[in-house]
């Protein structure tokens, strides 16, 4: 049997108009760069996707994960478009790269990257699906349907081959640590820390019994790297299907109820995920509402037979017209909570340097400052803006 790596590299390398799609020169640039590591015989096969601003190199080889040759080709591939998206000034050039040089593993440095090495099976279906707009924690509520809600996957009940359960590798991004809890005895224990996204993300699935990996998710938190807001996090996930896993139909499923997620406008919101076709994949109002592309495709000996555009399908119409209405709703909060995201998570936006300007003019309020205290304030920086004019 053959054994395959699929590997999934993504960046933002510059935005156009603004974030909200890619530039076709860049993609150009990335065929180009991996035609000729395929032709050097690097690589097995590649196909580039995008998803709004974020550009995904998907690629085949057989070097196994975490391999330094494949990750600094993704990493040369970004600063080869990066030079395009310098020379057309597209907005954030170079975005999610954030290092100078390449260190010997993609992760850590700003891209993200999913990746998972397995054995051929006799059809071996999987779908590569891109966000825009949001954060790694975004998996988590349709991967957890997928594998572990027999209410949307009804394999997990008729087949037996499912029967054991998915274990899931659970990381705390905050604090760098991980755990691996099993469904469906620890599924509450599961739910009780996933539902939690912006701290704890799920980052692999496997089946129980024969630990076949079954799904994979990048988890690179931009700004825990940059120690500010520098963009969201758009994440990757690899879902393998069929034969003894969720049927392709079971995977696409969660995707017809568009739950809220981190990000959207300056990644500081919360809003729907839509599910939407390629064509459709370009968040431009109130830069989104946060998007999702499902990329199907077969293998055959390492070659990618695919892509197919999974979410152009009217069977998500609703799900797309309920995102559009829940979109408009939520943006009649306009600056107010639950849209905007809550102060700890505003923390790596620009709100510190707000928070930081006015520092000087919060007065202790234990038995309260008086009118004339507040007055007197007020008068002062009445004063202090004169001197400013
Ligand atoms: P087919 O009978 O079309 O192969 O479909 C089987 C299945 O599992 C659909 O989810
Ligand atoms: P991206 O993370 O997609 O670059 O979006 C950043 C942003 O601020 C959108 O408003
Ligand atoms: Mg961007
Ligand atoms: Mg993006």
């Amino acid at each position: 049997m053959t054994k395959t790596t699929l590997t999934v590299i993504k960046a933002d390398i510059g935005g156009f108009v603004g974030h909200s799609a890619i530039h076709p020169d860049l993609i150009v640039k990335a065929e180009e760069e991996l035609q000729s590591s395929k032709d050097k015989g690097q690589i097995k096969d590649f196909r580039v996707l995008w998803v709004g601003d974020d550009m995904a190199l998907v690629m085949t080889h057989d070097k196994g994960e975490n391999s330094k040759e494949i990750h600094k080709l993704g990493w040369d591939t970004f600063v080869e478009g990066t030079k395009v998206a310098k020379k057309l000034k597209l907005y954030g050039a170079g975005q999610d790269l954030l290092s100078e040089g390449f260190s010997g593993n993609i992760k850590g440095m700003g891209p993200g990257c999913a990746e998972m090495e397995f054995e051929e099976r006799t059809s071996e279906p999987f779908i590569v699906f891109l966000a825009d707009k949001t954060s790694p924690g975004a998996w988590n509520f349709p991967a957890y349907k997928m594998f572990a809600d027999p209410f949307n996957t009804p394999g997990l009940v008729i087949d037996e081959n499912m029967h054991a359960g998915f274990e899931f590798d659970i990381m705390d991004v905050k604090n760098n640590k991980i755990i691996t809890l099993k469904a469906p005895e620890e599924s509450y224990k599961i739910l009780a820390f996933i539902g939690a996204v912006e701290t704890y993300v799920i980052k692999n699935i496997r089946r129980r019994g024969d630990k076949m990996p079954s799904a994979t998710m990048s988890t690179d938190k931009l700004s825990l790297l940059a120690g500010k807001y520098i963009g969201k996090d758009d994440p990757a996930m690899i879902v393998r299907c069929q034969s003894g896993l969720p049927a392709v139909g079971e995977v696409t499923n969660p995707f017809a109820f568009p739950h809220l997620v981190p990000g959207w406008m300056r990644g500081s919101h919360t809003g729907p995920m839509m599910p939407c076709s390629f064509e459709d994949s370009n968040p431009s109002r109130f830069d989104g509402p946060p998007r999702v592309i499902g990329a199907g495709f077969q293998i055959a000996e390492g070659m990618l037979v695919g892509p197919r555009d999974m979410f152009n399908d009217p069977g998500f119409d609703n799900a797309r017209q309920k995102a559009n209405d829940i979109a408009d709703y939520m943006r009649m909060h306009g600056p107010f909570e639950p849209h905007r995201l809550p102060p700890d998570q505003m923390e790596y936006t620009t709100l510190p340097k707000i928070q930081k300007e006015v520092k000087q003019r919060w007065m202790e309020c234990s038995d309260g400052p008086s009118t004339k205290d507040l007055a007197d304030q007020h008068a002062y920086q009445a004063t202090k803006d004169d001197e400013l004019e």
